[in-house]
């Protein structure tokens, strides 16, 4: 599947990276140690043999809105070096998917497994993030996030998004979305 029919089959959560508004408007993290440890908490590139408990987390998370196993496989191929897990021993327990156009990012995509939340998973995924982008040049991180989601509300203005638009009935169930930004 091509990106553009992606983002356009799976614009719910998928964003519009090449063609969105953010990016489209404006034009829509020293070596990096990818097991750095963070209380037991290990965050490296995702691996093929990931992908069964990646979809166990994200049916979890996102329920009739969850991205299928082949949209996660093109993304190890589209967004390869940012697409993370995070990991406890063996077992992965959240992941994020971010692409990278020029010096611009958007986080396509982040989730932990329900049991393992606000152990800090998410925060390990993003801090990893924000370095590689930061190693790449990117200046300038962007993500969609529905109105709705609280979770999320306070995870990403944790980390210092800052809200820039509503976007009316972004999302396919109708629902508005906010436009995040953070300037690296
Ligand atoms: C949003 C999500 C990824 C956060 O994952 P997490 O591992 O629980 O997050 P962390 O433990 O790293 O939390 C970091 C900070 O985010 C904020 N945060 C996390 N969960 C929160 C919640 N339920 N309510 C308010 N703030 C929250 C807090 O500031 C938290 O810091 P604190 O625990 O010291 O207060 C997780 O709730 C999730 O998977 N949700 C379902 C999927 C989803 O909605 N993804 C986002 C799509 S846009």
């Amino acid at each position: 599947m091509r990106l553009s029919e992606i983002l356009v089959k799976y614009r719910t959560r998928a964003l519009r990276l090449f063609f969105g508004h953010e990016l489209l408007d404006a034009s829509k993290c020293a070596k990096i140690k990818d097991n750095r440890m963070f209380s037991g908490l290990s965050v490296r590139p995702v691996k093929a043999g990931d992908l069964d408990a990646i979809m166990r987390i994200e049916r979890a998370s996102f329920g009739s809105d969850a991205y299928d196993r082949k949209l996660f496989a093109d993304f190890t191929h589209i967004c390869g070096g940012l697409f993370l897990v995070a990991s406890k021993g063996d077992k992965v327990i959240g992941y994020s998917i971010t692409c990278i156009r020029g010096d611009r990012a958007e986080l396509v995509s982040i989730a932990v497994a329900p049991q393992q939340r606000r152990r800090g998973a998410a925060g390990a995924l993003m801090d990893s993030t924000l370095r590689r982008l930061r190693r790449r040049g990117v200046t300038r991180f962007v993500l969609m996030v529905k109105v709705t989601n609280e979770r999320a509300l306070g995870f990403y203005e944790k980390y210092g998004f800052r809200k820039n638009r509503r976007v009316s009935r972004y999302y396919e169930d109708g629902s508005d979305g906010f436009l995040f930004v953070k300037v690296l």
